[in-house]
């Protein structure tokens, strides 16, 4: 069993995409919380200006990171541990927008390198880290409600952000044993920068990419003020880590949406007898614990047989 992360004194969070936005509502939660934090991100001014708006000087180190750089990210990793000695929490959150219907083969790549790749980067980069202190620690990525309910004109998007809930959901068995702690934050709208997201689009995947206007058109996208506030969401997450939650929700009104899908695909299930041999024998297909783990946890049905 894990020890869930409830006391934050001392121990440092290394955040992607940790200089606007929800990055940066989890960082100033978890400042708020004691731990020391790593902001790191591709928008240098918005290192400086996310420094000054979190105080806290001597608990905070902003990193120039573009996560798709792996030697980048290395670099950036012993950054942060020749600063706070260990990093215990990883929370891989710069993401990016995107479409499909228009997407070229830069979209594509640019698109699943930041939201995917960089939480791939993240990951094997950190791990050996987190494992050898053995202290225990925490990984949280930042999905999205779109990866629960995909909806047409999100399809890089979503892609990355299904892909990034699976890994959350497959890993968080296989690290229970090092005391470290998996999380998958799915939020739903949230007032940030993310439309002006096209202005990080490296050269080497503007020429051929079909999004021009597209990224044009979301730059005018205001935020609502009905979307929330990077400060709640960041304290959802460090809610999160402290009970070692599974899934990191913030919307309830997605659930009558999820349940849609949730029924659509059961429904799908071919209408046939059950093979009871064919089902022994694939057993360790048909469960993962972390579901009537999560399960109890949070409605103390506790787990249920198959
Ligand atoms: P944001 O644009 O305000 O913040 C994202 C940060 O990531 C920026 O500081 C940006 O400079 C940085 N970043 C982008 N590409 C990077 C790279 N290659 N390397 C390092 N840093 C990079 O956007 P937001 O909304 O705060 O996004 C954070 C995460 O939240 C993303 O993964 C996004 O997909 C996710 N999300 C956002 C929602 C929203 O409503 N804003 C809803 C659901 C998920």
């Amino acid at each position: 069993m894990i020890t869930p992360m409830a006391d934050m004194d001392g121990k440092t969070a290394f955040i992607t995409g940790g200089a606007n936005g929800i990055g940066l509502g989890i960082a100033r939660a978890l400042v708020t919380a004691g731990a020391n934090v790593v902001i790191a991100d591709i928008r240098d001014d918005s290192l400086d200006e996310a420094t000054a708006w979190l105080g806290a000087d001597d608990r905070v180190e902003a990193v120039l990171l573009d996560v798709t750089d792996r030697d980048g990210f290395n670099d950036a990793a012993d950054a942060a541990e020749a600063r706070f000695g260990k990093v215990h929490m990883l929370i891989g959150n710069a993401g990016i927008g995107g479409p499909a219907s228009e997407a070229a083969y830069d979209d594509w790549d640019w698109g699943l390198g930041v939201n995917l790749g960089g939480v791939v980067n993240g990951l094997v980069t950190f791990l050996p880290r987190i494992r050898a202190h053995g202290e225990g620690g925490q990984i949280v990525t930042t999905s999205s409600q779109s990866a629960m309910i995909p909806i047409p004109g999100s399809s890089i998007y979503t892609t990355a952000k299904a892909a990034i809930l699976g890994m959350m959901e497959s890993i968080r068995g296989e690290l229970e044993a090092d005391n470290i702690g998996v999380s998958a934050f799915l939020p739903g709208p949230v007032q940030t920068k993310i439309a002006q997201s096209g202005d990080l689009r490296p050269e080497e995947f503007r020429e051929n990419s079909g999004y021009a206007q597209h990224e044009r058109n979301l730059e005018k996208r205001p935020n609502s003020p009905l979307w929330m506030t990077i400060e709640e969401v960041g304290e959802r997450v460090v809610a999160g880590i402290r009970s070692n939650d599974l899934y990191i929700l913030t919307h309830p009104e997605f659930r009558e949406g999820m349940e849609t899908r949730f029924k659509a695909i059961l429904a799908s299930i071919p209408n046939e007898p059950v093979n009871t041999e064919r089902a022994e024998a694939i057993g360790f297909l048909l469960s993962n614990p972390v579901f009537n783990e999560t399960l109890g946890a949070k409605t103390g049905e506790g787990a249920r047989p198959r």
